[in-house]
C-alpha cells in the first residue's frame, strides 16, 4: 500500500476543515422593516455586531445623590444653566462629565485650578453651552432621541473632542475645473468612500438646502432639482447609512426613494434627526466659534461640527439604545424647552403623492 498517500489524508482533511471552518460563520440575521416581499430589511451580521456591541458599552452609572439638601445656586456663585439641581446632584454631574469628557485631565480641563467659579478657560464656556445643547436634545427632540436621550458620553466617549467631528472640506488638494466637487476622486471619507461630492455635510447638515430631488411630475416641468444635485443627496445618504450601520432599505422602499407612505417609520425619525443636527450646528456650535482656539477649527476657520456619526458611530441607535440619560437629571430637558420648541411637522403622506 502507498503509505505516502495515506499519510497525506489527515493533512488534507485538516486543511479542508480549516478552510470550511472559515465558512462556518454565524448566518446574518435579517430583520424586516417594511411590507413583506419588498426586501426592506436590516441585515445584521452577528459576528460584526458582537464586536461593535463590545465597543459601544456605556460606562457604569455613578451612584445616585442623596435627595434634598441645599441648591447648587445657594452655595456657588456662577451657576447659570444647572441652576435647578441640588448641590449633591450638581457635584455628581461634575464627576460624571469629568468621566465622560476629560477622564485623564480631570476637573481642571474645564476649571481654573482653585477657582471653580471662573470662566477664564474656554473649555468651561464651551461646556456650559454643551449642557444647554444636551438638555435641548433631550427636551425638544424626543421625535428623534426618544427617552433614550443623549448624554455627553454619547458624543465624547472619554475624549475632550469627540472622535467623529467635521469641518467644511476644501476638497482634493489640486483644485480642478473637471472635478470641482470631488466626483471620481474616490476615497472621500465623508461620503462613505464613494466618489460622490466630498462634502455633503455643509449643504445639508449645517445649512438647510433641499435634500429632495425627485420631482412629482413625470416630465421634468417644475422640477428644478437636477441630476447633479441628486449626487449631493446620494452623498448625504451614504453618510447616513454608514453612520447608522444600515442599508438604504432601513428607511426606503427602493422602488420609490421619494414616497413617504412606502418608507419605514425610521425614515421619519431620520427626517427629525437631520433638523436636529442642523440646529446643533447652527445654534450651538457656530456661536462657540468666537471662543474656540485655532486648533479646534477647520481650514476655513469654521468650528468642529456634529454629523450623524458623532453620536451613532456605526450603530442604528447610539450605544445600541443604552438608556444612560435616565440616571442624570442634570441633562434632562426642561418642560419649558419642550413646550417652547415649535417644530415643523414631518412630511405627511398628503404632501408627497407617489409617482
Ligand atoms: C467638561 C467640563 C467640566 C469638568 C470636567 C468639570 N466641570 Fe465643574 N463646571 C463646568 C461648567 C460648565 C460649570 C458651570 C455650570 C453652569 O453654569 O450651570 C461648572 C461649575 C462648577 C462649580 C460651580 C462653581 C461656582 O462657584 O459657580 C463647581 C464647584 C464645579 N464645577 C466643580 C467641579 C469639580 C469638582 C469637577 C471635577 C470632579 C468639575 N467641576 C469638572 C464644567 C466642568
Ligand atoms: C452631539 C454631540 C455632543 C454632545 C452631546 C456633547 N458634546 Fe461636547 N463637543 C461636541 C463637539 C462637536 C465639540 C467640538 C467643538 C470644539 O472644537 O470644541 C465639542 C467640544 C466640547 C468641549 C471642548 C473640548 C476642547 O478641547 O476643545 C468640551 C469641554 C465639551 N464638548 C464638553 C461637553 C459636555 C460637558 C457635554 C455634556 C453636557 C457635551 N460636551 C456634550 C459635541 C458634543
Ligand atoms: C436612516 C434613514 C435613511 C437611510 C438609511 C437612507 N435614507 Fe435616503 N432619505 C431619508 C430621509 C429622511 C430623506 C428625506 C430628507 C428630507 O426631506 O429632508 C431621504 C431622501 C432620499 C432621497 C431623495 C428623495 C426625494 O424625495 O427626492 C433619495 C434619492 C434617497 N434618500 C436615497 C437614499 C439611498 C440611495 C440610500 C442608501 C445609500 C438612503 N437614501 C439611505 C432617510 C434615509
Ligand atoms: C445627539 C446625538 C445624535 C445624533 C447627532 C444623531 N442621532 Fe439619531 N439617534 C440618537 C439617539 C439617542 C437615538 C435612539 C432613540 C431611540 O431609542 O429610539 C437615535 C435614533 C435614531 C434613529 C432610529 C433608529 C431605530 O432603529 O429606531 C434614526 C433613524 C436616526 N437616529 C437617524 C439619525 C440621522 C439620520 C442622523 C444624522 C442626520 C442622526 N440620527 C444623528 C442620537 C443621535
Amino acid at each position: 500500500m502507498n503509505i505516502g498517500k495515506h499519510a497525506s489524508i489527515p493533512a488534507v482533511a485538516l486543511v479542508a476543515s480549516v478552510v470550511l471552518l472559515g465558512c462556518e460563520r454565524p448566518p446574518p440575521e435579517v430583520e424586516q422593516g417594511g411590507y413583506r416581499g419588498l426586501a426592506m430589511e436590516h441585515v445584521k451580521n452577528p459576528r460584526l455586531l458582537e464586536a461593535s456591541f463590545r465597543e459601544n458599552v456605556p460606562p457604569e452609572t455613578i451612584p445616585a445623590a442623596a435627595p434634598g439638601g441645599p441648591m447648587a445656586t445657594d452655595i456657588y456663585q456662577n451657576v447659570q444653566v444647572l441652576d435647578d439641581l441640588t448641590m449633591a446632584e450638581f457635584t455628581r454631574t461634575m464627576v460624571a462629565v469629568t468621566m465622560w469628557v476629560s477622564p485623564e485631565e480631570g476637573c481642571n480641563y474645564c476649571h481654573v485650578p482653585g477657582d471653580f467659579a471662573s470662566d477664564d478657560i474656554y473649555t468651561k464656556v464651551v461646556s456650559r453651552r454643551m449642557f444647554e445643547m444636551t438638555r435641548q436634545a433631550n427636551g425638544a427632540w424626543k421625535d428623534h432621541v426618544a427617552d433614550t436621550g443623549v448624554t455627553c458620553y454619547t458624543c465624547h466617549r472619554g475624549n475632550p473632542v469627540p472622535e467623529y467631528v467635521w469641518t467644511t472640506d476644501p476638497g482634493p488638494d489640486h483644485p480642478s475645473g473637471v472635478v470641482p466637487t470631488g466626483q471620481n476622486a474616490a476615497g472621500m471619507v465623508t461620503a462613505a468612500y464613494s466618489s460622490l461630492p466630498f462634502d455633503p455635510m455643509t449643504p445639508f447638515l449645517d445649512n438647510d438646502n433641499e435634500i429632495r430631488v425627485i420631482g412629482n411630475t413625470a416630465l421634468p416641468s417644475g422640477n428644478t432639482n437636477s441630476i447633479k444635485q441628486a449626487e449631493w443627496t446620494y452623498g448625504l445618504m451614504m453618510h447616513i447609512s454608514e453612520a447608522l450601520g444600515v442599508n438604504c432599505t432601513y428607511c426606503h422602499n427602493s422602488r420609490s426613494f421619494f414616497a413617504w407612505d412606502q418608507s419605514t417609520p425610521k425614515r421619519t425619525t431620520a427626517w427629525y434627526a437631520i433638523r436636529h443636527v442642523r440646529e446643533m450646528n447652527q445654534d450651538y456650535l457656530w456661536p462657540l466659534n468666537e471662543v474656540l482656539p485655532e486648533s479646534r477649527k477647520g481650514p476655513y476657520g469654521d468650528p468642529f461640527r456634529v454629523s450623524c456619526k458623532t453620536c451613532h458611530q456605526g450603530a442604528y441607535k447610539p450605544l445600541y439604545g443604552a438608556k444612560m440619560l435616565k440616571d442624570y437629571p442634570g441633562l434632562m430637558g426642561r418642560q419649558t424647552e419642550a413646550a417652547e420648541a415649535e417644530q415643523e411637522a414631518a412630511p405627511a403622506e398628503a404632501d408627497t403623492q407617489q409617482l
